[in-house]
Order: C-alpha cells, then sequence, then structure tokens
C-alpha cells in the first residue's frame, strides 16, 4: 500500500443490494435527501445527542492529519471534520451512492482540504491514511459486509493511526428509550439488532494490531470506539 491518502477508487456499477432494498428513502431518493440533511432532523433522530457525538468525533483528530471519512453524513459533520484537519490535512469522504457524494461536495465548497468521491467501502482501500471515522455506517449495513468495511478501514492506517467508531450500542435495561428504539430498529434499520450485543473488536481478524479503547453514552444507547494501530517497534 502506498504511504499516501491518494486513493484511485475503484468505479462502482452497482449499489449494493442492502442499500436499495432498505435505504432508498433515507440515502437513494432524491426528494428525501435534502429533507433529511437538516441538523435539527439529525439530532431529532439521535435524540438531541448529535452535536456531543459529532464534536466528540471530531476531537480524536490532529489538525494536519490525512483523514477517510467512512460514508457521507447528513448535517454538518463533514465540514466540521474538515474544518478540524485544517488546510494542511486532508480530508476523503467516500460514499457508494452518488447522490450522498454529489450532496456532501456541496457542503464542502470553500474547503479545498476536503474531498469526496464514489467508492464502495467493502472493497479494499489503496490508499493509507492517518486515521479513519465511521460515524453511524456499522449499524447500517448486514454483518458480512460490516466485517469487510471494519476490515478495510483499519488496513487504511498506519502505525499510530487511529479508526473511530461512532454507532449505537445495546441501551441498559433501564433506559426509557430502549422499548422505543427496539421497534425502531426493528422497522427501519434491520441491521442494527446484530451490531448491538458485537464488540466492534470482535469483527477484525486484525483486532490484535491494535489498541482499543470503548465508552458508551446516552445510557448505553451509543458507543464510541477508538482502534489505533500499534507501531510495529511495540
Ligand atoms: C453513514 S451511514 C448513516 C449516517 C447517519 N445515519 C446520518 O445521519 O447520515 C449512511 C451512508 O452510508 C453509505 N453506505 C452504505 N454502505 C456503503 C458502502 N458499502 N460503501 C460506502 N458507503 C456506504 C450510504 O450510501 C449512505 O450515504
Amino acid at each position: 500500500m502506498p504511504p499516501s491518502s491518494d486513493i484511485a477508487t475503484q468505479p462502482v456499477e452497482v449499489l449494493p443490494d442492502y442499500l436499495s432494498r432498505t435505504y432508498s428513502w433515507a440515502y437513494l431518493d432524491p426528494r428525501t435527501v435534502p429533507w433529511l440533511d437538516r441538523s435539527p432532523v439529525v439530532s431529532a433522530i439521535l435524540w438531541g445527542n448529535a452535536a456531543r457525538l459529532m464534536r466528540w468525533a471530531v476531537a480524536q483528530f490532529v489538525p494536519g492529519e490525512t483523514v477517510l471519512q467512512a460514508a457521507c453524513v447528513y448535517g454538518g459533520f463533514s465540514p466540521m471534520l474538515a474544518r478540524r484537519v485544517g488546510e494542511q490535512g486532508r480530508l476523503t469522504v467516500l460514499d457508494v451512492a452518488p447522490i450522498q457524494v454529489d450532496n456532501v461536495r456541496r457542503k464542502l465548497v470553500g474547503l479545498p482540504q476536503a474531498e469526496a468521491r464514489v467508492a464502495d467501502l467493502t472493497q479494499r482501500q489503496d490508499a493509507c491514511f492517518d486515521a479513519a471515522c465511521c460515524f453511524f455506517l456499522l449499524h447500517e449495513v448486514p454483518a458480512r459486509e460490516r466485517r469487510l468495511i471494519v476490515a478495510n478501514l483499519l488496513a487504511a492506517v498506519r502505525p499510530g493511526g487511529r479508526v473511530v467508531f461512532v454507532d449505537y450500542h445495546r441501551a441498559s435495561a433501564w433506559h426509557p428509550l430502549r422499548p422505543l428504539m427496539g421497534l425502531v430498529f426493528r422497522w427501519l434499520e434491520p441491521f442494527a439488532q446484530s451490531l448491538l450485543d458485537t464488540p466492534i473488536e470482535s469483527l477484525a481478524e486484525a483486532a490484535s494490531d491494535f489498541e482499543w479503547r470503548k465508552q458508551t453514552c446516552f445510557g448505553g444507547l451509543y458507543q464510541l470506539v477508538v482502534a489505533t494501530r500499534r507501531q510495529v517497534s511495540e
């Protein structure tokens, strides 16, 4: 792998079946994308936690770093990340859906350190970054694709580099929203249940090459995980 964040993405000919079947309404329909891509909507979906989860994720990166953002995120997340890495850094956003790439490019105007490309994250990326960020993607993909995505993100960071995951987690038994979230997952997010009790660390064959740090927040409903690649001499 070249030690560079210059990325040669492979053309995506067809969208993943799970995305077209399950999430067309959310990510592929030009009539709904502009309505969903609003900060109040994102905030409501995350029960008022969007801003703090985004701030937490963005704080894991350092100005001047090359960062891979795994998939587009509604709201102001990508511009926040781009401002964090600054003009000395580089943000590369990869998403499999051309409509999402066009949409995030619009939000990144005026931030020359950022670019967005169409790419399928289940495919190995031929590039090396200081860090990668995976914000609420894993619960939206089936278990097989989830393993591929985790493996590919871990493979994309240099020794000492980090992969930051923010996603759903099994809420505590007493959590007042637990029954409602159970219904949401059943009706709208059919792949989420298989993530809730599965440590992200357990999804990766290369897990032992990384040091894992995990915390949860909002009664356990969200998990924040940082995997740091060990230096070769450790
Ligand atoms: C990051 S996730 C969900 C983020 C969060 N729910 C939000 O507020 O936007 C949604 C994105 O993942 C993308 N996606 C799904 N599977 C992908 C894959 N295999 N490779 C790249 N992007 C993918 C979809 O196209 C969509 O834009």
